[in-house]
C-alpha cells in the first residue's frame, strides 16, 4: 500500500495523534536534517511516522544503527521495523522517552520531532523535552517543525525549562507549507533545573499562554 494511503488511514483511526493527512514531503525531510551530519552520533527521533525524516537521515550518511526511532502507533511501530532493520525503534509514548532502559542520558547528539505538539496540552509537551533534553549531550539540539508561523513549542515552557529557540529555515515544498526551529539549552542555565522542575509544578501562569 502507498505510504500517503497508510498514513490516512492511521489519520482517521487517530486525527489528532497522528496529526497530519499525509507524510511530510522530501524538502522538509531535507530541511529538517540539514544540520544533522555522521559526526552527530545518535539521533532520535520521535513520531516518524512512515519514516520520511529517517530516510533522510540515512542519506545524510547516519548510519541505522545509530538512529532510535519513538512511535506510539504499533501499525507505524511495525512498519518502521521491516523498513529500517538496523535501527532501535521503541512502540512508546515520546512523553516516556527518557524512562526507558533503551535510553540513556546525554547519549543523543540531535532529537528530530514530528509530533504534532501544537496539539498537546502543555504538560506533556514540557514533560517531552524534559525527557528529550536528559537523553541530549550538552551541545545537542532539539529539532521541530510547524505548519504555523511561529515555534511551537510556547515561549513560556522553553523559559521555564531553560531553552531557546531559532528557525532554521521553511519551505513552501510541503502541504502545507513547514518550518522548522532547533531548540537547543541556555548555555547558563543550570541543567540540574530542567531535568528536576516536574511538569506538576508548572503553573499556568509561569508557563504562559501558548505560542498558538
Ligand atoms: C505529524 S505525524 C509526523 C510523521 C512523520 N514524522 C512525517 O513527518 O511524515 C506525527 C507522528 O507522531 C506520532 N505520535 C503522536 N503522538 C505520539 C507520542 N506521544 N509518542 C510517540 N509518537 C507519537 C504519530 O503516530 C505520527 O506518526
Amino acid at each position: 500500500m502507498k505510504d500517503s494511503l497508510f498514513f490516512l488511514r492511521q489519520w482517521a483511526m487517530a486525527p489528532l495523534r497522528t496529526a497530519a493527512v499525509a507524510p511530510s514531503g522530501r524538502a522538509l525531510a531535507r530541511l529538517m536534517t540539514s544540520e544533522i551530519t555522521p559526526a552527530t552520533g545518535r539521533v532520535i527521533e520521535l513520531g516518524p511516522g512512515t519514516g520520511v525524516f529517517t530516510n533522510a537521515l540515512r542519506n545524510r550518511g547516519v548510519a541505522e544503527h545509530n538512529i532510535t526511532l519513538v512511535e506510539l502507533n504499533p501499525h507505524f511501530a511495525i512498519l518502521l521495523k521491516q523498513r529500517f532493520p538496523a535501527a532501535r525503534v521503541l512502540q512508546m509514548n515520546a512523553a516516556d522517552v527518557s524512562e526507558s532502559v533503551d535510553m540513556q542520558e546525554d547519549s543523543a547528539g540531535a532529537v528530530l520531532s514530528g509530533l504534532g505538539v501544537l496539539s498537546m496540552p502543555t504538560g506533556v509537551v514540557v514533560k517531552i523535552m524534559q525527557g528529550a533534553f536528559r537523553c541530549l549531550g550538552p551541545t545537542g539540539a532539539f529539532y521541530q517543525f510547524t505548519y504555523g508561523p511561529r515555534c511551537p513549542v510556547s515561549d513560556g515552557v522553553l523559559n521555564f525549562l531553560g531553552l531557546r529557540s531559532e528557525r532554521i529555515g521553511g519551505t513552501f515544498f510541503n502541504l502545507p507549507p513547514a518550518a522548522v526551529y532547533r531548540i537547543t539549552r541556555v548555555p547558563s542555565w543550570p541543567n540540574e533545573a530542567l531535568y528536576h522542575r516536574a511538569a506538576n509544578n508548572a503553573s499556568q501562569r509561569e508557563l504562559g499562554a501558548s505560542n498558538r
